[in-house]
């Protein structure tokens, strides 16, 4: 066999085994009416606590929610929703703990709160994210919520290609810089073929400056900004005690316009393979 069809066949052989995890992991969130996504390539940004407040806001609002926290490497969704309890087991697939209302799984919530590093290369990442995707049960849900890896290369990658992802949230902060990797994360979900919902400006109003960058983000991605959430201590505070803002009264609001996006119906987003 020459060397250009000994490539071919190995990709071939990639491309279905990714179709086979692709099929597997459709077949177990089939109970799940729309599986969505927070994103940003930056770290630092609000990703998790854009998703957690989310997820527990929809939750008061009557929605059966689940959270999916795949950034294996720092995994803080749990922290930020209080929940303390492992996942268990019933020999076959991972059962989710509760905390809020929201279901969720985690690395810390399968291996216990790590202080270790994890250090892991891109396969093993992959292996796990595969896994589970393909073996929680999360029963019936309205919606679930994955915070997203950051970066733009092989753990969001994965991500994109294996959910059946209805959209993606951008997360940004009101800075230049939080923009352009924003723009980059925006870019990368489009060329994957992902719907993006809308843009989420985090620690807005402070001494970080206005929103124009958000604003020419979102304009640049065919978007809109569709929440300014305020730099805002109690929002740190509470995340950090385990009890997401979202929970407060006089926070709820400051969510509202990103569960209303989350609500509404959208076009089916495509599938591009990158194996
Ligand atoms: N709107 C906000 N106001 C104040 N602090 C915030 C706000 N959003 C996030 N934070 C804090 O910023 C830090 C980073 O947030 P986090 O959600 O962990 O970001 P990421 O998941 O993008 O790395 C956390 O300490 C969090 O409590
Ligand atoms: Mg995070």
């Amino acid at each position: 066999m020459t060397d250009e069809t000994e490539t071919q066949k190995r990709q071939h052989e990639s491309y279905e085994r990714f179709m086979q995890q692709r099929k597997s992991i459709e077949a177990n969130l089939a109970g799940i009416k729309r599986v969505i996504a927070v994103y940003s390539a930056k770290g630092g940004v609000g990703k998790t606590t854009i998703a957690v407040n989310t997820a527990v806001a929809l939750a008061r609002n009557g929605r059966k929610v689940g959270l999916l926290d795949a950034d294996i490497d720092c995994p803080n969704a749990t922290v930020l929703l209080g929940c303390n309890e492992r996942a268990s087991t019933d020999g076959k697939r991972i059962l989710p703990p509760q905390a809020h209302g929201v279901k969720i799984v985690s690395m810390d919530a399968l291996q216990g709160r790590e202080e270790k590093a994890r250090v892991w290369r891109g396969a093993m990442l992959t292996n796990m994210l595969t896994e589970i995707l393909a073996t929680t049960y999360w029963g019936e849900l309205d919606l679930l919520v994955v915070d997203f890896p950051p970066g733009t290369s092989d753990a969001p990658l994965t991500m994109m290609q294996l959910v059946p992802l209805k959209g993606i949230l951008i997360v940004t902060t009101p800075q230049k810089l939080a923009c352009l990797d924003a723009l980059r994360s925006g870019n990368m979900a489009k060329e994957m073929g992902q719907n993006i919902i809308g843009v989420v400006e985090n620690m807005a109003g402070g001494s970080f400056g206005g929103s124009e960058n958000a604003r020419e983000l979102a304009e640049k991605l065919g978007t809109k900004v569709i929440a300014s959430i305020p730099l805002d201590s109690k929002i740190s505070e509470s995340g950090d005690e385990g009890v997401p803002a979202a929970l407060r009264e006089d926070y709820a609001d400051a969510f509202k316009t990103i569960v209303d996006a989350l609500e509404k119906p959208s076009k089916p987003a495509g599938l591009r393979v990158i194996t």
